[in-house]
């Protein structure tokens, strides 16, 4: 049987990029050779969209751009190209396969317009479609869905860069509303880019100002002295949550270092709190994944007061591991390997096109 020919596109101008070539490497190894031919496309901090024909450890240290046999990649949105087309050495080619699919490798919030393209071109993609990936990427939009369906987050509050001249008043009127610690983030960043604590008035319009050269929309949310608990959830129409993994970061907060850069922190599976936490914690992972529209594989994140109840017999000696790593952690702790879980997801997309 002819093999199905992926795409795995990776990189672009998020401050994520980093994140991304480490995701790739990590999925395309996991795709099945045999069924499966994988073609790289690379989007460099520019946006320039490159095929990469190079091996793939040149993805997560960032040279597979400087490697001469890249060439030119256009996703093009007419159905009937149905895949990639390549210039190389000034000849156009087009990479279409027997039922040609591309899988973007950190589908929740990063793409949104890669998959209206594919949406229009009628190609299968990986997760999350167009709406669900821009709310799940605005986290004022994510609030407001989970706030109208019931399920508690944060108190919160949002500024906009059109509020700049009376931003001195808004951020008293927020800090009396919400009180003192209070956490400040861009609207639309992930990996805790631009994301600070502030205590005070002064620190509060500083966060505002960082979180704002990244985003022209700025969230600011209650502190909660929580504990960084995770749900991976997978599926489309009865979807399956894993078990809770608990975080225990490294630093103050589980900033960008702790996640990538130090892999300090720890992943306790499962988290250290009472089965009936637990089943709690599952559903309304399952709940918020179908309210966002959430499809393929997500990782709904918890952040719960401390002080409950433990139980110690669950404490176990936990890894320092990668934040890239942890859904599948909590998936093989499910029974899946990765290479089972891409797989599935591969078909799902397939199946779920077919019927649309
Ligand atoms: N409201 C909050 N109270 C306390 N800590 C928070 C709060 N919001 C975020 N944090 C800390 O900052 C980290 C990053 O914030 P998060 O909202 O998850 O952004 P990102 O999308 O960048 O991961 C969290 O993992 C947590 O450690
Ligand atoms: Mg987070």
């Amino acid at each position: 049987m002819a093999k199905i020919r992926v795409a795995v596109l990776f990189g672009g101008v998020s401050s994520e990029h980093d994140v991304s070539l480490i995701s790739a490497e990590n999925v395309i190894r996991s795709i099945p050779k045999d069924k499966y031919e994988v073609l790289c496309i690379g989007i460099t901090k520019k946006g320039r969209w490159l095929y990469f024909p190079g091996d793939i450890t040149e993805i997560p240290t960032g040279a597979w751009e400087q490697n001469p046999d890249c060439s030119a990649a256009i996703l093009s949105p007419d159905p009937l190209h149905g895949g990639i087309i390549t210039i190389e050495n000034g000849e156009t080619y087009i990479k279409k396969g027997r039922r040609c699919l591309s899988g973007a490798a950190r589908q929740k919030r990063r793409g949104r317009q890669t998959q209206g393209i594919m949406e229009m071109a009628r190609i299968p993609y990986v997760g999350c479609g167009v709406l669900s990936s821009a709310v799940c990427m605005d986290k004022g939009m994510t609030h407001t869905v989970l706030d109208y369906n019931g399920i508690q987050t944060a108190k919160w509050a949002s500024v906009h860069q059109r509020d700049l001249n009376k931003l001195d008043e808004k951020c008293v009127a927020i800090a009396e509303t919400l009180g003192f610690p209070l956490f400040v983030k861009p609207a639309n960043a992930g990996s805790s880019v631009g994301v600070n604590k502030a205590n005070d008035l002064e620190s509060l319009k500083d966060a505002v100002q960082i979180a704002f050269t990244h985003d022209e929309k700025v969230i600011i949310e209650e502190f909660i002295d929580g504990r960084e608990l995770e749900v991976a959830v997978f599926g489309y129409d009865a979807p399956i949550a894993s078990y809770v993994g608990e975080i225990e970061p490294a630093a103050e907060f589980y900033d960008y270092d702790d996640k990538y850069v130090n892999g300090t922190s720890k992943l306790y599976i499962p988290a250290r709190i009472t089965d009936q936490e637990s089943d709690r914690i599952r559903e309304t992972a399952l709940r918020a994944y179908q309210a966002l529209g959430c499809k393929g594989l997500s990782r709904v994140d918890f952040f719960p007061g401390k002080g409950r109840q433990r139980d110690p017999q669950r404490d176990q000696h936990p890894a320092g591991i990668h934040q890239h790593q942890y859904v599948s952690k909590l998936m093989e702790h499910l029974g899946m390997s990765q290479e089972y879980l891409v797989d599935k997801l591969i078909e799902q997309a397939m199946e779920n096109v077919a019927r649309t």
